[in-house]
This record gives structure tokens, sequence and C-alpha cells, in this order.
């Protein structure tokens, strides 16, 4: 009997012309090239222009997704973005997006799950799709995250950057094995204070920077990441030696390099990007995605680890088969 599943068939990017490389910030902060990249594995970030906003990076990455699979706007029917850096408090960024770019059959609303925002709205997507809520949809992961660091910070304003990823999802009632196999998420309001903004409409009134205490992060991801994995592969009924690629948020080198250990996976099956993007939140999967497919380094019938973990703190893990099978 032909199973259903949500094929992801396509993925676009976008990141914005500007790079700051650590050098640069290295010129207004306390900090070096050499803490930076020894830390984090970051050594530049892109970051937008004046005038530049969420909507833009997402609309773009849209566009190139539905370029690549040769789909028209007017055929989807759910536009999710995922952003803690929307253009404004409402109406939501999706619904900009989804005029921008004439999806005019589109429901759109944004998901805010910060760094795990991707997996979260790539959740939502599917099971929506799932419950036969329509059969294309757009997941978007864009932030804006230059636009909420405090620049005197250096605990945090060198770590993140911005851009935008797409994926075009479509559900299929002949998947053979491709699509998302499994998705699971979690979150724990307890740790809230850890990392957050500070600020907000029914808080402060105002807008808000980031606050981390990185370190404590740090230790929360290796093992919360390692647990979900463990649980989408058990759900997936795979064996980790399965998955072609890791394509994890890229927050840190040294996460990555954690989860790559557990997983006894060769660099040659994990895609790290934070050395080129830095941390850009709910982007950072499908821009890491976008430039491995780009390259040729992913290809369609491939298997897919993505995890993220962000402030809430939630975090989530999804395998994926790329592709649309021939
Ligand atoms: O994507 C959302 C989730 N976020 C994350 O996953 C981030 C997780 N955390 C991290 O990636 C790391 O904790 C950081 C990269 C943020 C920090 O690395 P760390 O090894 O945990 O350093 P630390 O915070 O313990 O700080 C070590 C030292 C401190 O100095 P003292 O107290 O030892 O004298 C900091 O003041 O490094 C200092 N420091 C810096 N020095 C130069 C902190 N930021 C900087 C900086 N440049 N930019």
């Amino acid at each position: 009997m032909a199973e259903s599943a949500t094929l992801m068939i396509s993925v676009g990017s976008y990141l914005p012309e500007r790079i700051v490389t650590n050098d640069e910030l290295a010129g207004f902060v306390d900090t070096s090239d050499a803490w930076i990249r020894q830390r984090t594995g970051i050594a530049q970030r892109h970051i937008v222009a004046e005038g530049e906003m969420t909507s833009d990076l997402a609309r773009i990455a849209a566009e190139r997704a539905l370029d690549g699979a040769g789909i028209a706007a007017d055929e989807i029917d759910l536009i999710i973005i995922a952003t803690s850096t929307p253009d404004d408090t409402f109406p939501s960024t999706a619904t900009k997006v989804q005029h921008q770019l004439g999806a005019t059959k589109a429901i759109a609303f944004d998901v805010q799950a910060v760094c795990a925002g991707f997996v979260y709205a790539l959740d939502v997507a599917d099971a929506m799709l799932s419950a036969g809520r329509g059969r294309r949809a757009l997941v978007i992961g864009a932030e804006s995250f230059s636009k909420i660091l405090d620049w005197n910070d250096r605990s945090t304003c060198v770590l993140f950057g911005d851009g935008a990823g797409a994926v075009l999802l479509e559900r299929n009632d002949d998947a053979r094995g491709y699509g998302v196999l499994a998705s699971k998420l979690h979150a724990d309001g307890a740790h809230r204070d850890i990392l957050y903004v500070d600020g907000g409409p029914s808080s402060s009134g105002a807008v808000g920077h980031v606050r981390m205490e990185g370190n404590k992060v740090f230790r929360h991801a290796v093992e919360k990441l390692s647990s979900v994995m463990d649980e989408v592969l058990q759900a997936a009924d795979m064996p980790v030696t399965a998955v072609d690629w890791l394509v994890p948020h890229q927050a840190n080198i040294r996460i990555i390099e954690g989860m790559q250990k557990k997983m006894g996976l060769p660099d040659s099956q994990v895609v790290k990007t934070v050395h080129d993007h830095a941390n850009t939140s709910a982007a950072s999967i499908p821009l890491a995605l976008a430039e491995a497919v780009g390259d040729g380094r992913i290809s369609d019938g491939q298997i897919l680890a993505f995890e993220a973990i962000g402030g809430g703190l939630v975090w989530g893990a999804a395998l994926v088969r790329y592709g649309r099978p021939a």
C-alpha cells in the first residue's frame, strides 16, 4: 500500500551582502579574531543593510526555493516563517512575504522558537500537511539578529549573523520512504533566564537586546541535542549509521563537533557553515542545507538529520529523506 509523507523538495537561501569579519568587530568591541575563532569557530557574519528587513531576506530565500522546484507561488497553501526578529510586532512577517510572493492561496503565520525555530516550524508544517490542511508549504527561517544585539556586549554580539533559508514541502501519497521520517520537539521554560531578550511589547514596550549566559546554554546543548537525536532515530526505527548528513543548527563549532562525535560521523557527513555565517538562529539549518544542496554534497534520496536548541529553552530534531522519489 502506498504511504503518504511530507516531502522536502527544494531549498533556497539568501545572505545579506555586507560581511563583517572578526577583525572588524575587534575594532569597536573588546575582543579578538583569535578568541572568537577558538571559542566558536566563527570567522565572519553577514549583516543586513540599512533598511533591509527580515521579510526581504525571507522573500528572496522563498523565491529561490520555489524556482528550484519549478512551483509557482499561487500553488502554495501554507507559509510559516520561523523568526524571532520579525519586521513588526504584528502583522506577522509571513503575511508580508505571502503578499510579496503573490502566494494568494496560502495561509501564513510566524513561529517563534528562536534558534530551534526551523525544526519547530518544520514539525508544525508536516503536521498540518499530514492532517490534509493543504498540499504545499514554504517553511522559512529568517532572522536579522543584528537588530537585537547589544553591540557593547562582547559575550553576545560576536556570535550572531543575519540570513534566511527556505524549504518547499509537498504532501505526497506515494512517498516511497522519502520525506519527513520523524520529528520531535521539546520545551523547558524553567531555563528562560539563561537566554532571552530583555524587552518586548508586554514587558518593557521596547524591543530589547539578546542576553545570554553562554556557558550555561552550552552545557545543555550537546546533552539535549543528543537525547532528542536518539528519540528521532528510534521513532524512525533507524540506526545512526543510516544518516547520510548531519545538518545541525550552527551556534558554535564545539557544539557541532560534540554532536558529530556522539553520532560517530566523519567530517565528510556534517555540514558546517558557522565559520562564514555565525549563528543565524532559525535561519542556520536551511542556510546550511542550501549550501550543501547547492554545491552537490547533498543529493536526492539522502537521509538528513536536523537538530537545534534555542532560548526557552526549546529544542528538537528531525530526520528527512531529501527530495522526491524518482
Ligand atoms: O543558538 C542558541 C544557543 N546558543 C548557544 O548555543 C551558545 C552556547 N554557548 C557558547 O557558544 C559559548 O558558551 C560561548 C561562545 C558563548 C562562550 O564560550 P565559553 O567558552 O563558554 O566562554 P565563557 O562565557 O565561559 O567566557 C570565558 C571568558 C570570560 O572571561 P573570564 O571571566 O574567564 O576572564 C569572558 O569574559 O571569555 C571572555 N569573553 C570574551 N573574550 C573575548 C566572553 N566573550 C568574549 C569575547 N572576546 N567576545
